[in-house]
């Protein structure tokens, strides 16, 4: 994948109260593997969603949330409201575990 000239001045966000171990176990827990090709996560090579490496340094979220740490964790926990229809399904995350993903995905720049 191309990286945009702007890519190395993107900012790497953190997510208050986000814990980025408990975040890859989640990931794991809840098979974003079966959807996504994640860097990082043994065997997480899914081809129905993008891969999630770069999340860190993308502008936008599925093309339509600016990339902040409050839009991924709604994003993930609720895909489904911002892309009605989209194969995401909502997994019924709690915003404790949202945060502790988006602070995983946050250090794939
Ligand atoms: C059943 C398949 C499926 C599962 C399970 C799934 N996703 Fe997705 N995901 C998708 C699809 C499809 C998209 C693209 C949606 C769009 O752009 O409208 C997506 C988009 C995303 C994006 C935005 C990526 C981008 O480049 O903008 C993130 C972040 C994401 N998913 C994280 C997760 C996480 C974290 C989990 C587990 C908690 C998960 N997904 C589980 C299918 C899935």
């Amino acid at each position: 994948m191309l990286c945009s000239l702007s890519c190395s001045a993107e900012p790497v966000w953190t997510v208050p109260g986000g814990d980025l171990r408990r975040g890859e176990a989640l990931i794991r827990q809840f098979g974003c593997a079966s959807c996504h090709a994640i860097p990082g996560i043994g065997g997480a090579r899914g081809n129905v969603g993008p891969p999630l490496n770069h999340v860190g340094s993308r502008t936008f979220i599925a093309g339509m949330l600016r990339n902040n740490p409050a839009n991924l964790v709604r994003w993930i926990r609720t895909p489904q409201s911002v892309v009605p229809g989209n194969a995401m399904p909502d997994l019924g995350l709690t915003e404790v575990q949202a945060r502790d993903i988006a602070a995983y995905l946050y250090t794939l720049r």
